[in-house]
């Protein structure tokens, strides 16, 4: 997973390089995306293509949109009108380096641009019904009825009572979204059959719930110093999460049984051998402490 990382870092640099004009942007861009960042979601795109046999390489376009995708995702979610945070990956956020037109500028010029990465990087090697196909995937996946979505209703319920409904429909969205589509991205680019592809769905859908109820016990009981954003900001804003609603122990039982449902779904498909870095991957999301 070590080698996935530096792979792909290295290529996020030297695709960030290319902008130039105006230069401030172009710097807030290699700011917001290159500074830490766990990688979890190019990761998930790298592992399930070579889950289905297929080169890490002809993912790497949509790897490297995804991750500026979720990069600017993290600089709008951190803006004074939204959750208001002053670090991200251990350093100040994008507004508080670069002021807040700039900051949404940046995150825009992100998203913006992340659609000609995947599209130029692989014209000629991806045919052109697929990369159409997955194009269409990331504009829904991050937008109204994705990420987006999830975010404008996490905002909407600051402060309000919620049901365990609407609730779940935040986690799905807002994160669960962003971590399925890297999954969905490898079963077109690797001809999944329908049985592979169902079984990588649920796993996706689980890890992407699990991925957020983990991230809201990080905000209860995580370190300032290793997760490198602040503690107890969702308290703060009086963000309906899984700890404020069902207290922290049951919340890490849910997030014990999402990952036990998308082990289980993956388990029946696909031979133990060929699991081992969906099964070090899950255990991360359980354990991890930043
Ligand atoms: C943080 O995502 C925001 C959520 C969607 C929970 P990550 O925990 O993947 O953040 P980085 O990319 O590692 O900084
Ligand atoms: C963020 O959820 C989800 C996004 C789409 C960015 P949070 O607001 O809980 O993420 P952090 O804790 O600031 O990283
Ligand atoms: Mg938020
Ligand atoms: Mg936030
Ligand atoms: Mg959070």
């Amino acid at each position: 997973m070590r080698n996935y990382r530096e792979y792909f870092n290295e290529k996020l640099e030297e695709i960030l390089a290319q902008y130039n004009t105006p230069i401030w942007i172009a710097e807030g861009m290699q700011y917001a995306c290159l500074q830490g960042g766990k990688r979890i979601r190019p990761q998930l795109l790298f592992m399930s293509l070579a889950l289905l046999g297929k080169e890490i390489a002809l993912g790497l376009p949509f790897a490297l949109a995804l991750e500026m995708i979720h990069s600017y995702s993290l600089v709008h979610d951190d803006l004074p009108a939204m959750d208001n945070d002053e670090y991200r990956r251990g350093q100040l956020t994008t507004h508080k380096k670069f002021g807040e037109a700039n900051a949404i500028l940046i995150g825009d010029a992100l998203l913006t641009n992340a659609f000609s990465v995947m599209v130029r990087g692989s014209m000629g090697k991806v045919s052109s019904e697929k990369i159409l196909e997955i194009v269409a995937l990331f504009s829904e996946y991050a937008g109204v009825d994705g990420m987006i979505g999830g975010q404008a209703m996490d905002v909407a319920y600051e402060g309000k009572q919620i049901s365990y409904k609407t609730l779940s429909f935040i986690h799905e969205h807002k994160t669960g979204r962003l971590l399925l589509l890297p999954i969905l991205v490898a079963c077109i680019l690797g001809d999944a059959s329908l049985e592979q592809r169902k079984a990588l769905e649920i796993y996706g859908r689980n890890i992407g719930l699990a991925f957020q109820i983990k991230d809201d016990i990080l905000d209860v009981e995580g370190d300032f110093a290793q997760m490198g954003k602040a503690v107890k900001s969702d308290e703060k804003l009086q963000k309906s999460t899984y700890p404020s609603i069902f207290g922290l122990e049951k919340s890490k039982e849910m997030l014990t049984e999402s990952l036990r449902e998308a082990r289980k779904a993956l388990e029946e498909v696909f031979t133990e051998e060929d699991l081992q870095e969906f099964l070090e991957l899950t255990e991360f999301m359980e354990k991890r402490t930043k």
